[in-house]
């Protein structure tokens, strides 16, 4: 059974190709990590699958079913879910406030601006059970401006899990963090339910592998390399690249 499959994916925004023949596959409950330099492709890719942007040719399937044209909201129903590489939270409600969002958009809950939150009592335990179960208990009721940026970041994925994706999106959940924070992102996604595929796009080497079963390496908008640990590392175009020599 393959989770995902693109296939010879190409994106074209006017004159510039941000994607060229990109293929791989992904298993069920695999944790792939994209690594690659600025302007690799990473996130356009990202955005093709999510349907944030359609492939100019070239073909993705989601657990066997065709999703290449299919709009996003479409495609999050079919069990997809993505965070941005800004993060996309709602600053002036609170931890809480921004979970309930989550369960009601994944829900399909038509949300009533003028019906307080609190309305909403199915909602509201199942609220309380991911701020136990992400020990965010603390700070519940705390606006999310005044989070510090990691556990904003770590919030936006708990945002994303609220609709229990078969596949997870991760755009950079580790960009601005420091060491501590980045460590606390690391062992949040190593610690989600192994059912869950997971695609994260990482710029930190070391950090990747923490992550990956397997790594593929973009560059200029196509994969230059792809595999375990030892043989990213020992890839000469990859540490050039890294390096910046190519
Ligand atoms: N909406 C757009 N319109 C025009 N060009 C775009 C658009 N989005 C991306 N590009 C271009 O496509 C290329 C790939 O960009 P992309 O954002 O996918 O790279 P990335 O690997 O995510 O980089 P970063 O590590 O900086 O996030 C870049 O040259 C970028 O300028
Ligand atoms: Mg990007």
């Amino acid at each position: 059974m393959i989770a995902l499959a693109i296939d010879d994916v190409a994106k074209n925004y006017g004159g510039v190709a941000a994607l060229r023949g990109v293929s791989f596959t992904m298993t069920p409950g695999e944790r792939l990590v994209m690594l690659g330099p600025n302007g690799a492709g990473k996130t356009t890719l990202f955005h093709t699958i999510s349907g944030n942007a359609i492939a100019s040719s070239g073909r993705i399937t989601f657990f066997g079913q065709d999703i290449t044209r299919l709009a996003p909201d479409a495609r999050a129903r079919l069990g997809l879910a993505r965070t941005f590489q800004i993060t996309n939270l709602f600053g002036n409600l609170t931890v809480r406030q921004n979970i309930v969002l989550a369960l009601c958009g994944a829900r399909k809950t038509t949300f009533k601006f003028m019906r307080p939150l609190s309305a909403y009592g199915d909602i509201q335990t199942a609220a309380a059970e991911q701020l136990d179960r992400w020990n965010l208990g603390a700070s519940a009721d705390l606006l999310v401006r005044n989070l510090s940026y990691g556990e904003q970041r770590q919030l936006e994925v708990v945002m994303a899990l609220c609709g229990e994706p078969k596949l997870l999106l991760l755009d950079e959940p580790t960009a601005g963090l420091s060491p501590a924070e980045t460590l606390r992102v690391v062992d949040m996604v190593r610690q989600l339910p192994r059912d869950i595929t997971i695609l994260l796009i990482e710029h930190d080497m070391e950090v990747a592998f923490e992550i990956a079963d397997r790594i593929v390496v973009m560059h200029q908008g196509q994969i230059v390399a792809q595999g375990d640990e030892a043989e990213i590392r020992n890839n000469k175009q990859v540490s050039d690249i890294y390096l910046g020599l190519e």
